[in-house]
């Protein structure tokens, strides 16, 4: 711990007494102070790593955490052997790449595509929506339109490989939405569910920069072969991503309808207000996914991943598998986050 940590945590603590002394503590009303000069990323998944490493090229020289998280997510969103991000992910059951996204900064400014088509940065759609209209949400046509008029060139997002594996998923159709890409529900008697290139989904980043302001990014094609305009928590303030500067921020992935039931990510930066740590934040509300329905959580993967105000970082997931990447001025990592089975 460095002397200025040492120095943040004694005085936190030191106040904490006082304050306890004269029966007027609460958890709740610590805001901790924010550690300067420690800028940190981190990431969902092993991939994340490639991501960090763009974002720390904003960081590391004292750039803002809001343009280190859109350039970090932009790198699985173009690399076509990510079949779960942007370009090369996979499509909807009527093979079309729909992608979900958004992004928050330090002052709770945010903006979010829902089902965007044939943009290969819908990350940077989000930021614009956020930037340059009155407005959080663009979904669809609109979405499209609106990225067009800005600029952003149509593509073509089907790649070979994925549309071979739509149809090739086509001669059985059998839709069973759970987040894996093999499109069948992981039993877990087939042993740990892998957490390789054939498991993962949704890249959400948070980062912390050299000002101590925190902002975050998440980005996803979705569940493969999901009906056309289904959406995910990615795309969803509170669900998939939140950022409180005051406090931290938390990000997920895995089966999205669970985590917007139970309002993850917000839930996560709640649970990190009233003190809990970022992984006993995370593991809180992955216990809420169980609570609600034991049987379902025993058969889907949900991950949560959060940073606090003191750059310190934790995650929990459902299932075994759920890896995260984290750059700092101190190490480059991937890690194997704990899980509840
Ligand atoms: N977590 C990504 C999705 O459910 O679409």
């Amino acid at each position: 711990m460095s002397t200025r940590r040492k120095f943040l945590y004694g005085s936190l603590f030191s106040s904490a007494a006082v304050l306890a002394g004269k029966k007027l503590f609460a958890a709740t009303d610590q805001v901790p102070a924010p550690v300067k000069d420690q800028a940190i990323v981190i990431s969902t998944w092993d991939f994340g790593q490639a991501a960090n490493a763009e974002a720390w090229k904003v960081l590391q020289p004292g750039g803002k955490a809001l343009d280190a998280v859109e350039a970090g997510v932009k790198v699985p969103e173009a690399d076509p052997n990510n079949q779960s991000v942007g370009y090369g992910g996979l499509p909807d059951r009527d093979g079309r790449v729909t992608l979900d996204a958004c992004i928050m900064d330090e002052r709770y400014n945010c903006g979010s595509v829902m089902c965007l088509e044939h943009i290969m940065h819908p990350i940077s759609v989000a930021r614009l929506v956020m930037e340059k209209t009155p407005h959080i949400v663009l979904v669809g046509d609109g979405a499209l339109q609106f990225a067009l008029a800005n600029g952003f060139k149509k593509e073509n997002l089907l790649t070979p490989k994925s549309e071979h594996d739509w149809k090739e998923w086509l001669k059985t159709s059998k839709y069973e939405p759970v987040m894996n890409i093999e499109n069948k529900l992981y039993k877990k008697e087939e042993g740990p569910m892998p957490g390789g290139p054939n498991n993962h989904d949704t890249i959400g980043m948070i980062a912390m920069d050299n000002n101590g302001d925190l902002s975050g990014a998440c980005t996803t094609s979705g569940m493969a072969f999901k009906l056309h305009g289904r959406v995910g928590d990615s795309p969803i303030i509170g669900a998939g991503l939140y950022v409180d500067n005051e406090i931290g921020a938390a990000t997920s992935s895995g089966v999205g309808e669970e985590v917007i039931r139970i309002v993850g990510s917000h839930l996560v930066v709640e649970l990190m207000r009233q003190g809990y740590a970022p992984e006993a934040a995370c593991k809180k509300a992955v216990e809420r996914i169980i609570r609600r329905n034991p049987e379902k959580a025993k058969n889907i993967q949900v991950g949560f991943l959060a940073m606090n105000k003191k750059g310190q970082y934790g995650a929990y997931a459902l299932q075994k598998g759920f890896t995260y990447s984290v750059k700092s001025g101190k190490e480059d990592k991937i890690y194997t986050s704990k899980s509840i089975y």
